[in-house]
């Protein structure tokens, strides 16, 4: 049995994990901002399996919680084996060009309060010497685009972050997996009519998700095919790149 922490628990990706767990009986304590959905989701995981589920409901743009949440986590699980921060929001891109406070409570809540988790959950883990922190990325930091920069350059901050904490935590034994989505049919993408054959179910994503972290993977694409599609975008030169309309 795994002691499994969930950041962002009420997040459909972060769903579709938590119910693998809870079928493979997985111990879980859940953190999101929606005290009425994580009782929702909590009882649905039990059903599933999970012989113990705590929830606490906490808005993760607070910084300062931060270490009691990892802490009430520890507490509550007796020690953490795995760590998912999966909270995140996508906002329009047009409203943050005009609104820019809107622009940096996007980037707060992406990249800020993201580290910050990620650095309270490395510390303990560090000193245990052991342990899995995975983390959702996206494509999107792969490379600024006009139409979703703001949010693209938040995970491109924490795909930095998380490839520094993977170096740092190496020799402690903890592994930190960065998972980077493409599209996901999820909330954060409904107000999308047409979803195209790149757009991935949450269930595929879960299951990739709980594997890469089982085999304490580095970086994944999620699905595997957007690796080479980001290769390629990453490739095409500047001076081409500023003029298409991406
Ligand atoms: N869907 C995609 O196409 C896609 C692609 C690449 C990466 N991702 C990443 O995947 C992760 C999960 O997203 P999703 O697709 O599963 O979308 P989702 O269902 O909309 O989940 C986003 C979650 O983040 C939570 N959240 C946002 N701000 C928060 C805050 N301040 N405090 C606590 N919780 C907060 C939301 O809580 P509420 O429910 O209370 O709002 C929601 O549970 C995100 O990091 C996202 O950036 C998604």
């Amino acid at each position: 049995m795994k002691r499994i922490v969930v950041f962002g628990a009420t997040s459909a990706i972060a769903q579709a994990c938590a119910r693998i767990w809870a079928g493979r009986h997985d111990a879980l304590f859940l953190v999101g901002r929606n005290a009425e959905r994580l009782e929702a989701v909590a009882g649905d995981l039990k059903v599933r399996g999970a012989p113990k589920v705590e929830f606490l409901a906490h808005d993760l743009a607070d910084l300062e919680a931060h270490e009691r949440l990892v802490g009430r986590a520890d507490e509550a699980l007796g020690g953490i084996d795995v760590a998912l921060v999966a909270h995140g929001v996508l906002g329009d891109q047009m409203l943050l060009r005009e609104d820019i406070s809107l622009a940096v409570e996007s980037i707060h809540v992406n990249f800020v309060s993201a580290a910050s988790l990620l650095s309270h959950l490395a510390n303990l883990m560090e000193k245990r010497k052991g342990g899995t922190i995975a983390v959702i990325s996206s494509v999107a930091g792969d490379r600024g685009r006009q139409s979703n920069y703001v949010y693209g350059a938040a995970k491109a901050g924490l795909s930095a972050f998380a490839s520094g904490l993977r170096n740092r935590l190496q020799k402690s034994g903890v592994s930190v997996v960065t998972i980077k989505p493409g599209f996901v049919d999820t909330p954060m993408t409904a107000h999308i009519a047409k979803k195209g054959p790149l757009f991935a179910h949450p269930d595929a994503v879960g299951r990739a998700i709980v594997r890469a972290i089982d085999r304490r993977k580095d970086v994944v694409y999620v699905p595997g095919f957007w690796r080479p599609i980001m290769w390629v975008i990453r490739s095409i030169p500047e001076r081409i790149f500023k003029r298409l309309s991406l």
